[in-house]
């Protein structure tokens, strides 16, 4: 019984130290957590993309590649629904059965995974794969996150 106990507060570490950007406690807070660093990444990139600032392929690849991270940090958090009283925009549908929901996040590691390999030398190469990654954010949050209250 000991072992098993250690065992899983081990494992627990493990996954806490793995997501220790994210901040957070619940596994809820953690994917929070982890899609605002994505969003964080979006503005950099978003910001390029209007030309807002000078496109930068070393600092878009850097962001890309931050943004992949905090996706597949998160992509596994997502496997508790709503529990009453937590602060949670993911909506129900996420764990009904035939939900997309797990394909939406693997179309937008898809689409990092794309932009990251094309390693875009400039605005005009940039902007159709930036495209393609903020086209599946609405895709998914339509579906299955919860309007702001
Ligand atoms: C496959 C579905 C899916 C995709 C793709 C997705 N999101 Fe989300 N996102 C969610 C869900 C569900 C939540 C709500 C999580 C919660 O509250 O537990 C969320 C939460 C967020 C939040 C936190 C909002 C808050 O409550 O403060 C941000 C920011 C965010 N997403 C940004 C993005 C951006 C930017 C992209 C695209 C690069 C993206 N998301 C792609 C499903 C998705």
């Amino acid at each position: 019984m000991l072992k098993k106990i250690t065992l899983k507060t081990v494992l627990i570490t493990a996954v806490l130290a793995a997501s220790a950007t994210a901040g957070g406690h619940t596994e809820i807070e953690q994917r929070i957590g982890a899609m605002k660093a994505v969003v964080g990444e979006m503005r950099i990139l978003g910001g390029m993309a209007q030309g807002k600032v000078d496109y930068d392929n070393l600092a878009a690849l850097s962001a890309l590649e931050t943004m992949r991270n905090a996706v597949a940090t998160a992509q596994p958090l997502f496997g508790t629904p709503p529990v009453d009283g937590e602060e949670t925009r993911a909506m129900a549908a996420i764990w009904e059965d035939g939900s997309e929901f797990d394909a939406g996040i693997t179309t937008l590691l898809a689409a990092l995974d794309t932009a990251i390999a094309a390693e875009p030398a400039d605005l005009a190469s940039f902007g159709p794969l930036f495209g393609a990654v903020a086209g599946t954010c609405k895709a998914c949050h339509e579906n299955y996150r919860a309007p702001e209250e």
